[in-house]
């Protein structure tokens, strides 16, 4: 349950917002993360904050990937101006799934062009071993401290998320040292030494749950773990080796704190993802809304699923898609709109506004009769 009263963040007297009459609580995000009526349906953007977004190339043009994540200011403030440029209804905390392992005592860079790349990946059980517990999130403090600008600049009505990588998803470039195709190094350490695979997911939600407890205390209201590769997993792999972690870390999130689950190709893996947990399920665009949430059970909320590239097709396609949505949502309670993933970089900036505008409108006619 969501905790009465308002809790008080020492050195910057932050107020959030932690009771269940306040305009957080009943913003159109977090009442449709609730499956209540809701007089349009809320939109946000995976990846809403980047380099699409000219204001983002701008900061990011005067430091590195990393050490905007690392200068709470900055990072609080490409938040912000994301959620205020595009008047989606919600915004997401601008970091990185992969700052967590930094403090496990993995070297990662962003390469220009190459994406991440872990220096010293997990290979064998010894390696495991030497993986770090995280003992002290303090190590990632200026997530939190990037939150608690951005809760503070934000309207207060405007939900703020915070996000995490999902174990497996996290596990991958641990082992892999980077992006993969076929997960190799990754399937091996599953298949051949089962007990080192576990030990590290274990040591892996651990922290991911100290993580994403340690952003809803700084003032996220929702959190969203991203299993952004586990489609690569035949169902009974998923079963066997991840489904455990995930399910742990979902139900180590502070309770009433809303959890939205998503991952990508996920298709034959729904009912799984289901069983995992979370408040939301996020599809990809590659199963149909209306079939996806049926096989989920419309007593779970779902967010999607917006093909990106749609945002390259002409304002028609794009509109005529949304209204598919929308209608296969059917004016059900629980739709957060989304893409299926990540906005690409070369999205322009115009149709995502445009994208915007009218999933508010045409859900809000829709509504007219209810
Ligand atoms: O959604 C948001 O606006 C919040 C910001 C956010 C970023 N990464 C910023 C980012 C979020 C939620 C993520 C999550 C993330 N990071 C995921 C899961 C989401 C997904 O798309 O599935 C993954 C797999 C990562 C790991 C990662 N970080 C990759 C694969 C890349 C891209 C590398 C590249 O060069 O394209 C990143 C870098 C990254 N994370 C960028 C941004 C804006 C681009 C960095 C830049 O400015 O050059």
């Amino acid at each position: 349950m969501i905790s009465e009263g308002i809790q008080n963040f020492g050195v910057l007297n932050l107020k959030v917002e932690s009771n269940s009459t306040g305009p957080l609580h009943n913003s159109v995000f977090m009442r449709a993360c609730r499956r209540e009526t809701v007089p349009y349906t809320p939109i946000w953007l995976m990846r809403q904050a980047g380099r699409y977004m000219q204001e983002y190339r701008e900061v990011r043009a005067r430091l590195s990937f990393l050490e905007l994540c690392k200068t709470p200011s900055l990072a609080a403030e490409v938040t912000v101006t994301a959620a205020e440029r595009l008047g989606v209804d919600a915004a997401i905390i601008f970091a990185d799934i992969l700052l967590i392992i930094e403090p496990m005592g993995l070297q990662l860079e962003f390469s220009k062009g190459d994406g991440p790349l872990i220096h010293n990946p997990v290979r064998s059980a010894t390696d495991v071993k030497h993986l770090r517990e995280i003992e002290d999130i303090g190590a990632l403090d200026f997530v939190f401290a990037a939150i608690r600008e951005a809760r503070a600049a934000l309207r207060s009505d405007l939900p703020l998320l915070g996000f995490a990588g999902a174990p497996f998803t996290l596990a991958s470039y641990i082992v892999e040292g980077g992006a993969s195709k076929n997960y190799i190094h990754t399937k091996s350490l599953m298949y051949n030494d089962s007990g080192a695979w576990h030990a590290m997911m274990s040591l892996v939600s651990r922290g991911l749950i100290k993580y994403l407890n340690a952003q809803v205390e700084a003032g996220a209201q929702a959190v969203q773990l991203f299993d952004s590769w586990v489609g690569t997993l035949s169902p009974d792999d998923y079963r066997e080796y991840v489904l455990p972690h995930t399910r742990n870390v979902i139900r180590g999130v502070r309770a009433g704190t809303p959890v939205i689950h998503f991952g990508t190709g996920t298709s034959s893996l729904l009912e799984l993802l289901r069983e995992a947990g979370g408040d939301v399920i996020g599809l990809d665009w590659r199963v149909r809304l209306d079939e996806g949430w049926k096989r989920i059970g419309h007593d779970t909320a779902v967010m999607g699923n917006l093909d990106p590239v749609a945002l390259f097709a002409n304002r028609e396609h794009l509109r005529a898609q949304a209204r598919l949505l929308l209608d296969q949502a059917g004016g059900r309670t629980g739709h957060i709109f989304n893409l299926g993933h990540g906005i690409l970089p070369e999205t322009p900036v115009e149709n995502v506004i445009a994208l915007v505008h009218a999933v508010h409108e045409m859900s809000q006619e829709s509504r007219v009769w209810s």
